[in-house]
């Protein structure tokens, strides 16, 4: 028996952006587990039909009757067509989503300010800010009209300390804390929910996506210290959508044990 309650996630509809890999993937088999219908969405649409198959079997396995819908639709959330045409590529059982979990998200290089490119500065913003910030505006509206609605943003401890190597990055994890906080502000009169998840270091795609396909030099990133597992943030982001209505788990800042600030490693443990 679970200590925690999480059969409000039965039956409800949601949305993971960036469920290809890493944390997104893992939220979405985990909310399959509880008994949800999960839309996944991202670039790469054979990854996203292996997550669906693995949330498919992790549903089966719950033994839960209900739940259990699942949708992959390619989506690149910093193409503003694409996002507005999204809910025509859900099948309209699936439309009404209950959860929004903003996660797609990455960091290119890290160059210091004068050598980064602009292509590498759009591409940064246009996905951790403007995509978080599109979807969000797509779904908006419905939850205000449904009176329901749970929107959970992916940040990063990026978004609390900036990093040399790291502003343009650490520039877009802020921008999502300030959109964010301010979008909870403004839904302080309605029973939606606005979380933000924080994590440190988890070891995913993530730095190899930074070094730009370089697998040694992620590697290095975690090296000496036990990182934080994919399936860790998953948890986290699945325990703050199951609480009860009346609560709302504003942030969540989440570190591996050895990790104190972006800078701040111990790692002579592992
Ligand atoms: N790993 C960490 O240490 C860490 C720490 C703090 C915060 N975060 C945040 O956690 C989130 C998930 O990262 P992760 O660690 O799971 O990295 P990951 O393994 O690289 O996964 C990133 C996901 O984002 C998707 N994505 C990237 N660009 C996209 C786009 N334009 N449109 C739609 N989806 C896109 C990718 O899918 P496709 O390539 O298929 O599109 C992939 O599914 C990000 O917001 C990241 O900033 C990560």
């Amino acid at each position: 028996m679970s200590v925690f309650n999480a059969s409000r996630l039965i039956g409800k509809t949601v949305l993971v952006t960036g469920a290809s890999a890493g944390i997104g993937a893992a939220t979405a088999v985990l909310f399959a587990k509880g008994g949800s219908n999960v839309i996944l969405a991202a670039r790469r649409t054979e990854a996203l039909k292996s997550v669906a198959e693995q949330c498919a079997k992790a549903h089966k396995e719950s033994g839960l009757q209900q739940g259990g819908k699942f949708a992959t639709v390619q989506l690149d959330v910093s193409d503003k067509k694409q996002v507005a045409s999204f809910l025509d590529n859900v099948p309209e059982e699936l439309r009404k989503v209950d959860i929004l979990v903003n996660n797609a998200g990455f960091v290119l290089g890290v160059e210091r300010v004068g050598d980064i490119s602009d292509a590498d500065i759009e591409a940064m913003f246009s996905v951790n800010v403007f995509g978080l910030i599109a979807v969000t505006q797509l779904f908006i509206k419905d939850f205000k009209a449904r009176k329901t609605g749970h929107i959970i943003n992916i940040g990063s401890i990026a978004g609390r300390e900036p990093y040399a190597g790291g502003s343009i990055y650490c520039a877009t994890k802020h921008a999502v804390n300030a959109f964010t906080g301010a979008l909870m502000r403004e839904l302080v009169d309605t029973p939606i929910r606005v979380t933000e998840i924080q994590p440190g270091m988890v070891e995913t795609e993530f730095s190899v996506v930074r070094f730009r396909g370089d697998k040694s030099a992620a590697d290095k990133v975690y090296e000496g210290l036990q990182p934080l597992v994919a399936e860790d943030i998953a948890e986290e982001i699945v325990w703050a959508a199951s609480r009860p209505p009346h609560v709302n788990i504003a942030e969540l800042f989440v570190l591996p044990v050895n990790q104190a600030s972006p800078t701040i490693n111990y790692r002579g443990g592992k």
